[in-house]
């Protein structure tokens, strides 16, 4: 195998959570903490891409030689990806975007009642890898499906779902990979696919990922 194959493509990958304000000094997130997209987007720079990181606030370093665009919200988000998804060969969401956010946004910090229930009206945030698979000249798209059961009943619904070219599932139920640890494991599906890429480091698992969307990409283009 080449040990460039990403030479002369562009890449782009969004990473980290995403911040939706309930008033300035208050949010919604979830415990994204960037290292499996960091992984990815310096894995993706080794194999010889030309990267943006797109990310959610995290408190990693920017791996050496990568393009980083930082945002807080799923909408900032995605105006950031879809402002440079055009010049992309390969398109990853590693972000653990808000599926919701907050319908209104106090422009005071919201102030403590004698009433003991509050409700918050949520409202749906844009699908940003849906869209990036939606346009007419599509990258490359894939996508992880984070779950806590069912993992490839889910994943293999949103592979067909959101027309993505590969997803990468994990299963989030655990401490030990996942959401913040430093390890995961992986279950990848692509049309007519699939590859388990079993319990490692980040950095580890990165690297079979890329290699396996490498090998994907040119058997298709
Ligand atoms: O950051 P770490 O601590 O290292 O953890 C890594 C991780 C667990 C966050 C990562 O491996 C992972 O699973 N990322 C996807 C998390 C997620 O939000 O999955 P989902 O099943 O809810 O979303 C499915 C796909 O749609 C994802 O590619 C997601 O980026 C994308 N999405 C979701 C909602 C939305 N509004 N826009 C999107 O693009």
């Amino acid at each position: 195998p080449k040990a460039r194959p990403l030479a002369g493509l562009r890449l782009m990958l969004t990473a980290g959570p995403t911040r939706e304000a309930l008033d300035p000094v208050r949010y919604i997130s979830n415990h994204s903490s960037g290292k499996m997209g960091f992984a990815l987007a310096a894995a993706a720079q080794a194999l010889g891409a030309a990267v943006t990181l797109v990310s959610g606030p995290v408190s990693l370093a920017t791996p050496a030689g990568v393009q980083r665009v930082n945002v807080e919200s799923a909408q900032n988000m995605y105006d950031a990806v879809m402002a440079g998804i055009e010049e992309q060969q390969i398109f990853i969401a590693c972000a653990a975007v808000a599926d919701y956010a907050p319908k209104m946004v106090a422009s005071h910090k919201i102030k403590k009642t004698r009433a003991d229930n509050m409700v918050v009206e949520l409202i749906k945030n844009p699908d940003i890898v849906a869209s990036v698979a939606a346009l007419p000249r599509k990258p490359f798209t894939v996508g992880f499906a984070a779950e806590t059961r069912d993992v490839e009943k889910y994943a293999l619904d949103k592979l067909e779902r959101k027309n993505l070219d590969m997803i990468a599932a994990n299963d989030v139920s655990g401490s030990d990979r996942g959401f913040n640890s430093d390890q995961n494991a992986l279950s990848v599906f692509w049309p007519g696919g699939r590859q388990h890429l079993p319990l490692a480091g980040k950095t580890e698992l990165a690297e079979q990922l890329l290699t396996l969307i490498a090998n994907r990409y040119h058997e298709t283009h």
